[in-house]
């Protein structure tokens, strides 16, 4: 590890506390010189980061950047590889790219791998929607899982499962109570916060799933613009009232380790519990499109029904006007609002 990187390690686990040169020159077995020349390279990273003559650096407490080693404090699976980017065109596609290359003797990564960006170019959204992903104010993760044959048909579960690890983990370490609307979307105050899109790679010669990456983009803060398309709709966790606000590390680190936890879980369904008791659709009125029949700009071929049940593999019970009942499994939904 470089020291920059031990120098981040130590500064993040002692925010708003004055470390001695001479203190971290000897926890780091390098030179005082040496500790300088790290500090002034997380400055130039943008870290707030206090130099005084007598009393050391400080990282301040208010210092929100996410980083490889301010999350790995809060990973209860300490030897997880996680990766922290600067800027990327999507943090699924670059984790897919990491996860099919790798082969000329690099080290190909693991279950359980995340990549990380302060900003995406190209966030994908589902349906082929974009994803806004401005920089500073979010969190845009992708994870890696690699099923084996046992778990390949509950893998359509994990998106399930990563919107209730998002839920949980924003109710632990930001005490805001969500909820989610079918299929993968968490709301807070009826604004979207968080968006889902799980991506699979299948292998050719046995035709199951190699690969699937589940990729999660959280509004933690308020971005400095919002498109006018989306003002109506986009919620953030925090806003100008909170005054105690965990750093986004925090809260990525907390829904890794959450949802670890519900994959290793996977087969007994645990978080359908949760997921049907955070449900914002059952009892509602909606609209809702199934693929291939999801409308078109005329939206003629969205149907009507009520949302009555979520059932065990994650499915929505919709019941229609003439008192049958269809179970969605993907799809898109609307909530209408007329009624
Ligand atoms: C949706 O709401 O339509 C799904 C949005 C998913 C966004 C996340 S951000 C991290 C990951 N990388 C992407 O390009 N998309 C997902």
């Amino acid at each position: 590890m470089s020291v920059k990187s031990e120098l981040l390690k130590l500064l993040e686990a002692n925010r708003d506390k004055d470390l001695s040169g001479e203190q971290i020159a000897k926890r780091l077995n390098v030179t005082r010189a040496a500790v300088w020349k790290a500090v002034q390279a997380l400055q130039n990273d943008g870290y707030d980061i206090a130099a005084k003559n007598k009393l050391g650096y400080r990282l301040s407490g208010s210092s929100d950047r996410l980083s490889a080693e301010g999350i790995g404090l809060y990973l209860e699976k300490k030897d997880m590889k996680v990766i922290v980017l600067p800027e990327v065109d999507s943090t699924n596609d670059e984790l897919k790219r990491l996860a099919m290359g790798g082969s000329s003797g690099e080290e190909s990564l693991r279950e359980g791998c995340v990549v990380l960006s302060e900003h995406q170019t190209k966030g994908k959204g589902r349906r082929g929607r974009g994803f806004y992903s401005p920089e500073g104010s979010g969190i845009y993760m992708s994870i890696l899982f690699c099923p084996d044959d046992k778990m390949a048909s509950d893998v359509i579960l994990v998106t399930t499962q990563a919107a209730v690890a998002v839920a949980h983990a924003v109710s632990k370490v930001c005490k805001k109570e969500t909820d989610i609307k079918w299929v993968n979307d968490v709301f807070l105050n009826d604004k979207k916060i968080c968006g889902i899109l799980t991506e699979a790679v299948s292998d050719f010669e046995s035709g199951g799933i190699e690969l699937v990456i589940v990729g999660i983009g959280i509004n933690v803060l308020r971005p400095k613009d919002i498109p006018d398309d989306i003002k109506e709709v986009m919620g953030y966790i925090y806003d100008e009232n909170d005054e105690e606000k965990a750093s986004r590390n925090e809260i990525a680190a907390a829904v890794i380790n959450e949802l670890q936890k519900y994959y290793e879980d996977l087969p007994d369904r645990s978080f359908i519990k949760e997921y049907k008791s955070r449900s914002n659709v059952i009892g509602k009125k909606i609209r809702f499109g199934t693929p291939g029949r999801i409308a078109g700009a005329s939206g003629d071929d969205w149907r009507e029904g009520t949302a009555v049940d979520i059932d065990d593999s994650g499915g929505l019970i919709v019941r229609l006007s003439d008192g049958s009942e269809e179970v969605l499994h993907t799809g898109e939904i609307s909530l209408r609002l007329d009624e």
